[in-house]
C-alpha cells in the first residue's frame, strides 16, 4: 500500500476524463483504511472511490482519494427461504449478481450490468427495471473517515431514497462503506418483469417460465442495446435523475404537452423521464465538440473522445437551463460532480 502524488484518474473513471488526485492510495482491508485515516492525519480530505462509474472529474483533486478494493464475498447465514450474503465493498457489482445467479439466489438479478462497485450501490440506492438495491438490503458497515471507528448501519439508518441514501445527505464524504449485507431467495424466486421491456424482451425469446438467469438476461440484452458501453464511449449512465411535480403542475403541463411520457407515483406525483425532456429539447443524438446526449438515449451525456469535465460539465448546465426554459422544471445531476 503506498500513497501516490499526482495521480491521474483517467483509468478510474468511466468518463475517462483526465484529472489527477493530488495524493491517492488503494485500500484492500478495513485495517489499511484505518492506516490511511491515521497517516493522513486529517491533513487532507479524504474521497472514497469505487467504481468510477457515477462521478463527473471537473478538474484536479486537491484531496486524499481511496480506491476502495475490499473483496468478499461470503454466505452468513442460510435459512429455508433466503439467505444473507455478506460482501466487501470493493466487489464489481456485475461480480457480484453472476455470483447470485451461479448460487440460485434472488433479488439482484433486474440489476444486472449496472457499473460500479457494491460498496458505492447503497450510496445512491441504485436502480433499474422496477428494483431497487433497498429491496434486497439488510445492513452495512462502514468507517468513519474522521475518526476510522467502524459504525454498523441498518437499513432504516441509511435512509434510501430514489437514487438518495443518507451517505449522499446528512453523512456526504463522511464514512466509507466497506461491507454490504444482502437478504437474497433461496427458493420462489420473486420475479420483476412489469418495468419496461423486459417481458416483451422474454416473450420474443419465447419463454414463459422464466428463471432469474433469463430475467438477467432479458436486462442485459435491454441494457446493451440502450446504454453506451462505457469502455467505447465515455459515460456515467443517467446523468440525471427523473424529476417528480404534483398533480397541479402536471395538469397544466399535460395541457401545453398532451404526449409528455410520465408514471404516476404512489403519492400522487408525477415523475416524468428527464430522456423525455432532453430529447423534446432537442439534445438526444447531439454532439458539442467531444461531448453529447447519447443518440439512443437523452439521459446519458457522453465523451466522444478528450472531453474535459468542464466541457461536461458545460453541457449539463445547457440542458438543465433549456429543460427549464421549456418546461419550467429543473433537472437535478444523478452523477456526482467532483
Ligand atoms: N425517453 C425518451 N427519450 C430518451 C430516453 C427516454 O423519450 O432519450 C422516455 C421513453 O419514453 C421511456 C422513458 O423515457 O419510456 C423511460 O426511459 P427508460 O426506461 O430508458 O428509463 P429512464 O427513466 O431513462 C431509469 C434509470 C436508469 C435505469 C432505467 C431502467 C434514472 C435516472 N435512470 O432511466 O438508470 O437503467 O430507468 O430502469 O432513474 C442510471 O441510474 O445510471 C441508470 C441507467
Amino acid at each position: 500500500m503506498q500513497f501516490q502524488a499526482d495521480f491521474s484518474l483517467q483509468l478510474l473513471n468511466t468518463f475517462g476524463i483526465d484529472a489527477k488526485a493530488m495524493q491517492f492510495l488503494r485500500i484492500s482491508s478495513v485495517s489499511d483504511l484505518q492506516y490511511a485515516i491515521n497517516k493522513n492525519e486529517g491533513q487532507l480530505p479524504i474521497v472514497i472511490l469505487g467504481g468510477g462509474s457515477n462521478i463527473l472529474l471537473t478538474g484536479d483533486i486537491p484531496k486524499l482519494v481511496i480506491q476502495n478494493t475490499i473483496e468478499k464475498i461470503q454466505i452468513e447465514k442460510e435459512e429455508e427461504t433466503f439467505a444473507i450474503v455478506d460482501v466487501g465493498a470493493g466487489v464489481n457489482w456485475h461480480d457480484f449478481v453472476l455470483w447470485c445467479l451461479k448460487h440460485d439466489l434472488g433479488g439482484v438479478e433486474n440489476l444486472s450490468l449496472i457499473p460500479g462497485t457494491v460498496g458505492a450501490a447503497p450510496i445512491q440506492n441504485i436502480g433499474a427495471y422496477g428494483v431497487e438495491l433497498k429491496d434486497v438490503f439488510e445492513s452495512l458497515y462502514a468507517v468513519e473517515l474522521a475518526t476510522g471507528a467502524v459504525h454498523f448501519f441498518s437499513k432504516t439508518d441509511c435512509a434510501f431514497g430514489y437514487r438518495e441514501s443518507v451517505f449522499k445527505n446528512k453523512y456526504k464524504d463522511a464514512y466509507c462503506v466497506t461491507s454490504v449485507k444482502f437478504k437474497l431467495s433461496k427458493k420462489n424466486h420473486q420475479l420483476h418483469l412489469n418495468y419496461g421491456d423486459i417481458s416483451k424482451t422474454l416473450e420474443t425469446q419465447q419463454i414463459s417460465n422464466p428463471s432469474i438467469q433469463d430475467v438477467s438476461n432479458a436486462v442485459i440484452q435491454i441494457r446493451t442495446s440502450k446504454l453506451p458501453n462505457p469502455k467505447i464511449i465515455g459515460n456515467a449512465g443517467s446523468f440525471f435523475k427523473n424529476p417528480e411535480v404534483d398533480r397541479e403542475t402536471f395538469q397544466k403541463l399535460s395541457d401545453t404537452f398532451p404526449n409528455i411520457v410520465h408514471f404516476d407515483l404512489p403519492t400522487g406525483n408525477v415523475k416524468i423521464p428527464a430522456g423525455w425532456l432532453i430529447e423534446q429539447c432537442g439534445w438526444k443524438g447531439k454532439r458539442v465538440g467531444n461531448t453529447g446526449a447519447y443518440e439512443k438515449q437523452a439521459l446519458v451525456l457522453v465523451n466522444y473522445g478528450n472531453a474535459t469535465g468542464q466541457e461536461i460539465w458545460k453541457l449539463a448546465l445547457d440542458i438543465i437551463a433549456s429543460v427549464q426554459d421549456k418546461f419550467g422544471i429543473i433537472v437535478h445531476p444523478e452523477v456526482n460532480i467532483w
